[in-house]
């Protein structure tokens, strides 16, 4: 390794530590000159089919714009129709592209969404896919499917669909990329509360825990798509001011108003990991600005993080989806 890079990843460890350097403003703003980061190259998602989740607001809006403007044919998966086809022509206005298109699919009710697979596996393909759609829920809800709410939409309901276009996603030797969040450094993997999340409920800590749950299920997951030609991977965007992160935590939003991340910030690494070349991006990996990041900073959530627990992660999606089989390259 060259001098100048030892500093480099010096510098960018630093900040790294530091979290609040990291994940607000400053970490782009820093490790943009720092790697010299080039502007997306979107000649890979040119025509290619590309699924948002969560596309009504803040980050998962920004990343459909985006994915538009460079080209691609975008589909909006959103649970609110009238305002997923209001945001259709808002974006085709704004950037000259005509081929963007609504589905209906509320994340946390597992009948919406295979009817959502069921209308995306009419495509001879999907290019990328992008997990997005998620809130914290201030009390315990359950789906209509009697699912944690938080789980229902961030962890149950993506799993079904990406195995419900699993052709889709070969065919289109697919970038999937789950949009977790730092909040899960502070959470250990936790299948029992998974389980039974009704006890204590705190809905801060039920959304940390499910993000982990991502990002555990994803490391597991992504190796065994690999094969199929399928890049599973991770990111986390930083803090960000949206209408999510405004709602959702109002005393966070305003005292840390001047130094959260733009949506563009927020989504830069989501863009960047699908217009990268898959070699670049190993499967099941997490990335915060443009680089692979541990998935634990804790000893106590580390140790949880055991494959007997990832077993237990994977039959729980199974199982609260209704599939009978292993998701993998074996059916
Ligand atoms: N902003 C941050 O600082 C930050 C940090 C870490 C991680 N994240 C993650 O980034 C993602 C986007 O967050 P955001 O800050 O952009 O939040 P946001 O502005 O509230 O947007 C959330 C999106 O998710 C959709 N959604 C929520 N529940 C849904 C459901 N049941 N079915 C379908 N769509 C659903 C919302 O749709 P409706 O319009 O229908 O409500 C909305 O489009 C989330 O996964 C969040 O956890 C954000």
């Amino acid at each position: 390794m060259k001098p100048l890079d030892v500093v480099r990843d010096t510098i960018d460890a630093a900040l790294e530590f530091t979290v609040a350097g990291s994940f607000s403003l400053i970490g782009p703003a820093i490790r943009r000159r720092l790697f010299d980061w080039r502007p997306i190259d979107g000649r890979g998602v040119r025509d290619q089919v590309a699924v948002v989740t969560g596309a009504t607001s803040g980050l998962g809006l920004e990343c459909a714009t985006t994915l538009a403007r460079l080209g691609a044919r975008v589909i909006l998966l959103v649970r609110n129709a009238e305002l997923g086809l209001r945001l259709c022509e808002q974006i085709t206005g704004s950037t000259g592209n005509h081929d963007v298109s609504v589905i209906v699919a509320d994340l946390g009710d597992l009948v919406s969404v295979r009817r959502a697979a069921q209308e995306l596996s009419r495509l001879p393909a999907v290019h990328v896919l992008v997990h997005n759609a998620g809130a914290m829920s201030a009390s315990f809800k359950v789906s209509a499917q009697g699912i944690e709410q938080t789980t229902a939409v961030q962890l149950i309901g993506p799993f079904l669909l990406t195995n419900l276009i699993r052709d889709q996603l070969q065919t289109g030797c697919a970038r999937v990329v789950w949009v977790t969040s730092g909040g899960m450094y502070a959470e250990a993997l936790d299948v029992d509360w998974l389980e039974s999340p009704a006890h204590d409920y705190n809905g801060v800590r039920a959304y940390a825990k499910v993000k982990r749950a991502q990002v555990s299920l994803v490391e597991e997951w992504g190796p065994r798509l690999a094969p199929l030609g399928v890049t599973m991977t991770t990111m986390h965007p930083g803090w960000v001011n949206t209408p999510g992160v405004r709602h959702s935590l109002p005393t966070f939003s305003r005292l840390m108003g001047p130094f959260l991340r733009t949506p563009a910030q927020g989504v830069d690494t989501i863009l960047w990991l699908v217009t990268t070349a898959a070699g670049s991006t190993p499967p099941g990996t997490l990335w915060l600005d443009r680089r692979i990041r541990s998935p634990h900073r804790l000893k106590r959530t580390r140790r949880s993080d055991t494959a007997a627990q990832r077993e237990r992660l994977t039959q729980f999606c199974r199982g609260r989806c209704g599939l009978d089989e292993v998701p993998g390259p074996t059916r």
